[in-house]
């Protein structure tokens, strides 16, 4: 297989490994993390995450743009028996899938990596399998999802900086993958792109808990052409990102919320150190 194919093959599958994930966190969240289902869903979210990251890392090293648009994700809304068996199908269909890519492919690691994702998906496929058996006959025929207890307004605010976060933590995610031998720069920006899932987790989760899917939906990436255009894109992104942030922190509904004023504090002087640390690496890069 030609690299320009290999790269194709493999952009297809991270963009429905980011489907995945998107899938699973957005399930865990409406459950509610602290759940045995919702911590059950983030826990395969997390091992969609390595997926991704493999398959990102591959298509950066071979010199390839990453495909950041996540791929659809084909489930059965009516009740968790019919989502659970939509996962359990989606999982297991591509167990054949990696493995059938893994015999086209002579690279060692990749093979490694296509394999694992098969292996892998078939572990999930169990898993939700066996989620399923256990589920009460309640739990059984009903949705995730709770109840609105906040103005509309306030959830849609949310909404859009969760999707903001998220385009910020793509385009990280991206920096790192097609820079990766750039040196140190490249492992610093993964590390920020996982201070920013954490930052999204703290906006998504409000949206869910008021009975709406967080809305995971990047603007346009900007695919900059160096590691010094990356980062002083990053810089701008990290500085208005904090700026609406403290706005959004002082206005008064989001006053009504002390978890979610902590979790913004956090955020906010969390940004402050990302914006100073580039500020840094720009002076070296
Ligand atoms: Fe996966
Ligand atoms: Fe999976």
């Amino acid at each position: 297989m030609d690299t320009q194919a290999l790269i194709a093959m493999l952009n297809n599958d991270l963009a429905e490994e980011h489907a995945a994930i998107i899938r699973y966190l957005v399930h865990a969240y409406l459950e509610g993390e602290d759940t045995p289902v919702g911590a059950n869903m983030l826990s395969r979210a997390r091992e969609e995450m390595w997926h991704m990251h493999w398959l990102g890392m591959i298509i950066g090293k071979l010199g390839g743009e990453p495909n950041m648009t996540p791929a659809k994700y084909p489930f059965d809304p009516t009740s968790r028996t019919t989502i659970f068996k939509s996962y359990v199908r989606y999982e297991e269909k591509l167990v054949p899938h990696y493995n059938g890519e893994a015999a086209k492919v002579d690279d060692p690691h990749i093979k490694r990596v296509l394999q694992r994702e098969a292996w892998e998906s078939a572990m999930h496929a169990r898993k939700f399998q066996r989620l399923l058996g256990k589920l009460s006959p309640e739990m059984a025929a009903g949705q995730p999802g709770g109840e609105r207890e906040v103005p509309e307004a306030f959830v849609e605010r949310l909404q859009g900086l969760v999707a903001s976060k998220y385009t910020e933590m793509l385009q990280h995610l991206r920096t790192a993958w097609v820079y990766q031998q750039t040196g140190i720069v490249g492992w610093q920006v993964m590390d920020f792109s996982m201070t920013k899932m954490k930052q999204l987790a703290h906006l998504a989760e409000p949206v869910a808990e008021n009975a709406a899917e967080p809305r995971f939906k990047a603007s346009k990436l900007d695919l900059s052409a160096s590691i010094g255009q990356a980062l002083e894109r990053a810089l701008e992104d990290v500085r208005a990102s904090r700026a609406e942030h403290l706005k959004f922190q002082a206005e008064p509904e989001t006053q009504r919320h002390a978890g979610l004023v902590i979790n913004l504090d956090f955020t906010v002087q969390q940004e402050q150190y990302e914006a100073e640390e580039i500020e840094g690496w720009l002076e070296e890069v």
